[in-house]
């Protein structure tokens, strides 16, 4: 039930400071640590609701794609 849309956005939100955000998404983390890093971002700047950090984890962890 995932849009298409989450990918663009974590691009959108990750890449103005992780350039090679393909290697992010092969570290492999749980979705649980996946929000811990977010929240982590947040601390260097990045803005993001936790509604959209979640989904951005969820993503991240290959969620509820599979
Ligand atoms: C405002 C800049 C900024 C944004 C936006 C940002 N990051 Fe980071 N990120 C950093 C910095 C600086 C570090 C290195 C310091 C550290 O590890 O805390 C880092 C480190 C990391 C690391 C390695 C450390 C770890 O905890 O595994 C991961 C993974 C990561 N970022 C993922 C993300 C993801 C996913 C997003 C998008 C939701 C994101 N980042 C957005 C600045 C940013």
């Amino acid at each position: 039930m995932q849009p298409p849309q989450e990918k663009l956005f974590f691009y959108k939100k990750c890449t103005s400071c992780h350039s090679g955000s393909l290697s992010l998404k092969q570290q492999k983390k749980s979705m649980e640590q996946w929000m811990e890093t977010v929240k982590n971002m947040k601390k260097h700047g990045l803005s993001i609701s936790s509604k959209d950090s979640k989904a951005v984890a969820e993503f991240l962890s290959g969620g509820k794609k599979k």
